[in-house]
């Protein structure tokens, strides 16, 4: 049998022989592209060249793309698990022609690869052509159906309408029609019972699409108008685990041997058989194992669980996982990190980035699986809450379903079944809503409805980023624009040449002017979009066609670059001192700070802070004058030691920073200093943990870690006077602790003679009621725990004897209710029943053990009722 990887391998090789570069794939999570939040398709690293914006290394390129279907436009997470061909994290095999060849080349290559190379069989195969969209004056593909005569009998070639064979990557971009390849992979008497055309696109899971060929030749305009683009293209992209079930002949890409390691893994920790496994645990099964590869892979390109956009994505995915796990397959430990070795060793020749952070990745999911499993076990309480406090409905909110799903994590098929199990049903319509509703809120969120660039001069290259050697250039607007945003109207405007630095490797945009005769604009920030450096401007150019002059705010950029340079410094620092594990995990560099994550497993002790914030210092007076390297060949760079980040995106040629060839050499595409004096001073002002192994330092340079010292010396100087004690204050400091301690002390003996003394005069107030000895009365105590005290030592020596107490502590009302033992032991009165009676009173609510517990309410005023309803319950 084929395995997965020499699949891969062919696909790769055969492009290659025809001429494409075989590229690496992008990073999974997108920079630098406001419409996506992951790469959902192969061609997203090549939007620019499509749109005529960049032009490419080479015109054909070949590649295995990872791609992510969990948000926006394509987004098949609920799917996952239930079906048997659908991914969250996928690889897409792709091969693309940039102006270069077309649609017969495109079509014959695939057929020879698939046929020839793959040996499938040419009747199980059907080639779906556009049929044409007359309200968009768009006709039918007749060439491509030509084509594919040359090859499939006209039963094999099916017309598509414009929803499956016009591919679009959104609402804007480029475009065009596609021929998608579907292979029928059903028994042939199945085959010869129904005919497979007829299954075609029919979500069949023997029938399935494997490859589709766009043929790129527009570009969707935001007024949804379709222009022409300067050049025709081919994207293709083929589902790779669906292409290895064809060619392994399975019945699932999760039959295939992609999933075997991660399956058996299953199998041993359940002691299940996937095979003939009950659905629900085959479903779970395929959940886990789809779900692991794509929370690895994405925390291997940089992205860690949090509370927030890609983050909180990553997050949920996990734990749907570790839920189904839990509630199926009754792996209530957390597991699912063992699971990464697994991946880092079926993919270490072609995503080398998972073994080579193994560890860092599998300690991340460990902590998120801890910290979800604490969570679930609230969340379970949370629902049978739920159902006590509703006993008598019969079905469970879709609101509340949708709170369980949305903040622990419970898949809603999940809660359905817990529901049903206490004889329940859920809402599912109020469900949806819910559902749809938060939908609409992420998009919104992230939706921002660009208006088309109005060109005032075009040209074939790239606007050029000069902003390296000078602040100042004179240089005419190339294109501008409306955007409209959530609440605010932008304007973006891009340039021919640029001294502003675009928002990128966190470092912040820079701000400044624009000028031309009388009329300025403002520049609030500057940003990546692709490969185009746009500026965020205050309004629209009155005078577009003029000369301009940009000019970059240059003592902001001055603090942003003694804050990057810094970063590196320290950077370098903590590896000397912590050790070669310390790895960049994030940064910002402003004008106001900087911020630097990086992985270590514990904090950094003050001593360890220290060591390094007088190394970076003596750098700095060092004086080190930077080596810059424009253009160096990628593995040039590496030999001289600078080490690449993870998720980044590099080219063939990248930019190197040097502060000392022994010392500090990064690739870097930021501003910096030209000799580390310019910094003058470095100060640590935290030190913190983000996740599980990822520290945050932030830190001060220039001015700014001057001013901060400066007011850390004022207050000083404040706290010295306040405490008259010029000379030494620490002391002074020290001593008022101790004298507030004695204080305490003293306070809480004083405390404690009233509390007795209260009890002897309360001791004469029992009186006879319903047969017993009932003390009901309210008292001043200064905190609930003196009531507490009071309530047991009124208790002891008593028999048959209830006692309720009452207070006022802070404005809030406090109840209390304990028996004798004799009483309590008689079963005759629950105290935690009594006080939630009570309780009612005051406002509020309560609970304890039978023999004593206790309220606390918002209304103090009700406390004499409260009392007095005791005697109606004995
Ligand atoms: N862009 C097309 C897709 O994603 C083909 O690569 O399906």
């Amino acid at each position: 049998m084929i395995s997965g990887t020499e699949v891969r391998d062919i696909f790769l090789s055969f492009f290659e022989q025809k001429l494409h570069q075989v590229v690496k794939s992008a990073p999974i999570v997108v920079k630098n592209d406001p419409t996506l939040m992951f790469t959902n398709a192969g061609m997203n690293p090549f939007k620019d060249i499509f749109l005529g914006l960049k032009s490419p290394n080479s015109k054909r390129v070949a590649d295995t793309q990872k791609c992510l279907r969990v948000s926006g436009k394509h987004n098949d997470l609920e799917e996952v698990g239930h079906d048997t061909y659908h991914h969250t994290m996928f690889e897409m095999l792709g091969n693309w022609s940039f102006g270069d060849y077309y649609k017969t080349e495109a079509i014959a290559w695939a057929w020879e690869l698939l046929t020839d190379k793959y040996g499938l069989d040419p009747d199980r195969l059907y080639a779906t052509v556009f049929e044409g969209a007359p309200d968009e004056n768009l006709e039918a593909d007749d060439e491509a159906r030509t084509m594919w005569k040359k090859y499939l009998s006209e039963k094999h070639i099916l017309n598509g309408n414009k929803k499956d064979n016009f591919w679009e990557m959104g609402e804007t971009g480029p475009c065009g029609p596609s021929s998608e390849i579907h292979v029928d992979m059903r028994s042939d008497e199945e085959r010869a019972k129904v005919d497979g055309a007829t299954l075609v696109n029919q979500d069949h899971p023997e029938v399935i699409e494997i490859w589709n060929l766009v043929f790129i030749q527009y570009n969707r305009k935001a007024d949804q108008s379709l222009e022409l683009l300067p050049a025709t293209h081919v994207d293709t992209g083929m589902g790779f685990e669906r292409l290895v079930m064809a060619l392994q002949n399975k019945r699932s890409t999760y039959d295939t041997d992609l999933f075997d390691g991660l399956r058996g893994f299953l199998e041993n920790k359940t002691g299940l058989k996937y095979e003939t496994a009950p659905e629900p645990q085959r479903i779970a099964i395929r959940v886990i194992v789809d779900h692991i590869r794509a929370i690895t892979f994405t925390i291997a390109d940089g992205q860690l669980p949090s509370n927030t956009g890609a983050g909180y994505v990553i997050r949920r995915i996990l734990r749907r996982a570790s839920r189904y796990a839990y509630s199926y397959l009754d792996l209530n430990e957390p597991f699912m990190h063992e699971m990464v070795a697994i991946l880092a060793r079926l993919y270490k020749s072609v995503f080398e980035e998972v073994a080579q952070q193994e560890q860092f990745i599998a300690r991340i999911i460990l902590e998120e699986e801890k910290s979800f499993l604490r969570k679930l076990e609230s969340g379970t309480q949370m629902f049978e809450q739920y159902l006590a406090d509703n006993p008598d409905s019969k079905e469970v909110e879709g609101s509340f379903a949708f709170k369980l799903y949305d903040t622990y994590g419970f898949p809603i098929d999940l809660t359905e079944v817990m529901a049903r199990e206490q004889g329940r049903s859920v809402d599912m319509t109020g469900f949806e809503q819910e559902l749809e509703a938060q939908k609409e809120r992420s998009r919104k969120a992230t939706s921002v409805s660009a208006g088309d660039w109005v060109v005032v001069n075009s040209g074939d290259d790239l606007p050029r980023f000069v902003g390296y050697d000078t602040l100042e250039v004179e240089t005419r607007i190339r294109q501008f624009r409306t955007v409209q945003a959530k609440k605010k109207t932008l304007f973006h405007l891009v340039l021919e040449e640029t001294p502003f630095y675009a928002e990128m490797g966190g470092q912040v945009g820079d701000q400044g002017t624009l000028k031309c005769g009388e009329e300025t604009l403002r520049v609030l920030d500057t940003q990546k979009e692709n490969e185009l450096i746009v500026h965020l401007v205050d309004k629209l150019p009155e005078n577009p066609d003029g000369t301009w002059t940009a000019q970059v705010h240059s003592l902001r950029r001055k603090k942003i670059k003694s804050n990057h340079t810094a970063t590196h410094l320290l950077h370098s620092a903590l590896r000397e001192t912590l050790g070669d594990h310390v790895e960049q995990r994030g940064s910002l560099v402003s004008d106001k700070v900087l911020r630097f994550d990086f992985s270590h497993f514990s904090k950094v002790t003050e001593e360890e802070l220290t060591k390094i914030e007088k190394e970076v210092n003596e750098r700095i007076s060092l004086d080190i004058p930077l080596t810059e390297y424009r253009d160096m060949p990628i593995e040039e760079a590496k030999a001289m030691g600078a080490t690449a980040l993870f998720g980044e995106k590099y080219g063939d040629e990248v930019r190197v920073i040097v502060f000392d060839h022994d010392y500090s050499v990064e690739l870097c595409g930021g501003t910096h200093v030209d000799s580390t004096g310019e910094i003058r001073m470095f100060k640590f002002v935290s030190e913190g943990s983000v996740a599980a192994g990822v520290r945050r330092i932030e830190a001060l340079t220039g001015d700014a870690a001057f001013e901060y010292l400066d007011k850390k010396a004022q207050q000083a100087d404040e706290i010295a006077a306040l405490l008259k004690a010029p000379k030494d204050p620490v002391k002074a400091v020290e001593d008022l602790a101790n004298k507030a301690k004695e204080l305490e002390k003293q306070l809480q003996q004083l405390n404690a003679e009233k509390v007795s003394r209260l009890k002897d005069e309360l001791a004469s107030k029992f009186r006879q009621a319903g047969g017993l000895n009932l003390l009901a009365e309210q008292v001043a105590v200064a905190a609930a725990d003196d009531l507490k005290q009071l309530s047991f030592d009124l208790r002891k020596n008593q028999e048959n004897a209830l006692i309720v107490l009452g207070a006022e502590v802070g404005g809030k009302a406090l109840l209390s209710v304990i028996m004798s033992e004799d009483l309590a032991n008689s079963g005759k009165y629950n105290a935690g029943q009594m006080i939630r009676d009570l309780a009612k009173e005051v406002k509020g609510g309560g609970g304890g053990q039978p023999f004593y517990a206790t309220a606390g309410g918002k209304d103090p005023n009700g406390i004499p009722q409260a009392l007095k309803k005791v005697e109606g319950m004995i």
